[in-house]
């Protein structure tokens, strides 16, 4: 059964930071900007295989795969991740994710009519203003490290959550608003974790006429109205759950909150969500005004709604997987068609002052892609002239099929070689 604790919680609250240490599994420490992480990288574009040109359109955009991959140490895109830009699972009506986009408009449309506007295809590619600076991300937050975001170049993003387009709709007029996207973050490798996944952002502005007759103050209005909409949500999504509000941090919200629902026997959290920053509002011309935001991410959800035991099958386009589910079939329970057997392989090296996991398993996807399920450090210790050894096990399986030995070797093989040669760690 899919219990999913992890699934992409939120990186811009606190306390998914401290679950981020937990288990030691997730480094996303490594200091903003750190010159050794841009250096590791830059090192790495050597390897990267010659890149064919080919055009994308992304929201009215065109864009090129050398604009987005690029052999500079300001760049650090990988292949792997251009070859997902334009996928839109979102926008799927078949989709697991597609089916819980709508069922998500299906909940705005009947409880709020003609009222909020959506947006699904808005370009992935960003400035760092409208990623971080827009919704006043501090200039010194993890997240906007090259460790934890993909730059394209020191000024552009691919967007790390959709809140990236809170600030523009804003100028733009908007008032009322659903944006859903795929989102992009460098992270470490298991069945919760994936560099792409989707997130849901939704915004209501409130005026001066809408608080004044409730007798509350602009805040607590939109607090209040803010709670009670996605209570409605979450009901709506799953039932009759208990549910209880959990203070949190967000830097563009204040108050800030996650929803959590009690679900398959365990507190989960839904979404994020908060009364949005007046300082966001006043930069975007709506000085009068007070706004709620939420942003949910996708794979989360529909993992424990569709019962999907892995993140990596929402990519999967093996039939026995895309036909157990059609338009409108809101929590359909995926059947596993087979459970092929994991192979283990564990490697061990002295790191450097460079090194981050991100870094490692950025290496190993690009070799193995979606054949890898799972990497976790699993011994970790420093010698007596302080030189700090890991050992991680790589867990490789296939959704699909049953591995060889000899392909599994074979792969096993490129990886040492690559870590030792891009990450200039010294194995064992
Ligand atoms: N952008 C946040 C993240 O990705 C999610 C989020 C939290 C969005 C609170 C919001 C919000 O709009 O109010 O981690």
């Amino acid at each position: 059964m899919a219990v999913v604790s992890s699934a992409h919680s939120t990186i811009f609250s606190k306390t998914s930071l401290f679950h981020h240490i937990n288990g030691f599994k997730r480094f996303s420490f490594c200091l903003p900007f750190s010159s050794s992480a841009v250096a590791s990288l830059s090192s790495k574009k050597k390897w990267r295989q010659p890149v064919a040109s080919s055009m994308l359109e992304l929201g009215g955009i065109k864009i090129a795969k050398d604009d987005v991959v690029r052999d500079d140490p300001t760049n650090n895109v990988p292949d792997t991740i251009f070859s997902k830009l334009g996928l839109q699972l979102h926008r799927r009506n078949n989709h697991p994710l597609g089916i819980l986009k709508n069922g998500i408009y299906e909940y705005f449309d009947t409880n709020f009519p003609n009222m909020f506007h959506k947006f699904d295809d808005l370009c992935p590619v960003v400035s760092v203003k409208q990623n971080f600076d827009d919704v006043l991300v501090p200039a010194d937050h993890v997240s906007r490290s090259y460790n934890d975001t993909y730059y394209v170049d020191s000024q552009t993003v691919l967007r790390c959550h959709t809140s990236a387009h809170q600030a523009e709709l804003l100028r733009r007029g908007h008032t009322h608003f659903l944006v859903t996207g795929d989102v992009y973050r460098r992270d470490s490798i298991d069945s919760t974790h994936y560099p792409v996944f989707h997130q849901m952002e939704g915004v209501r502005v409130f005026t001066p006429d809408n608080w004044e007759a409730s007798g509350l103050d602009p805040t607590s209005y939109a607090a209040e109205d803010l709670k009670k909409s996605l209570e409605g949500l979450a009901r709506h999504l799953f039932g009759a759950v208990e549910m209880r509000w959990i203070d949190a941090y967000f830097p563009f919200t204040n108050p800030s909150y996650e929803l959590e629902i009690y679900f398959q026997g365990k507190w989960m959290e839904v979404l994020g969500c908060g009364v949005m920053e007046q300082e966001i509002l006043k930069s975007n011309g709506r000085s009068n005004s007070v706004a709620w935001a939420l942003g949910l991410g996708l794979e989360r959800l529909a993992m424990v709604l569709f019962d999907i035991p892995d993140i990596r099958l929402f990519w999967s386009t093996d039939e026995r997987f895309t036909s157990q589910f059609s338009e409108g079939q809101m929590g359909v329970k995926f059947k596993p068609f087979s459970k092929y057997p994991p192979c283990y392989k564990d490697m061990s090296f002295w790191i450097n002052d460079s090194f981050t996991e991100n870094n490692l398993c950025e290496v190993i996807r690009g070799i193995a892609g979606d054949l890898v399920e799972e990497v976790s450090l699993i011994d970790n210790f420093t010698n007596k002239k302080g030189m700090t050894s890991h050992c991680y096990r790589i867990a490789y399986r296939s959704m699909e099929r049953s591995l060889t030995d000899e392909e599994i070797n074979d792969l096993q093989w490129q990886v040492r070689e690559q870590v030792q040669n891009k990450l200039n760690v010294v194995l064992r």
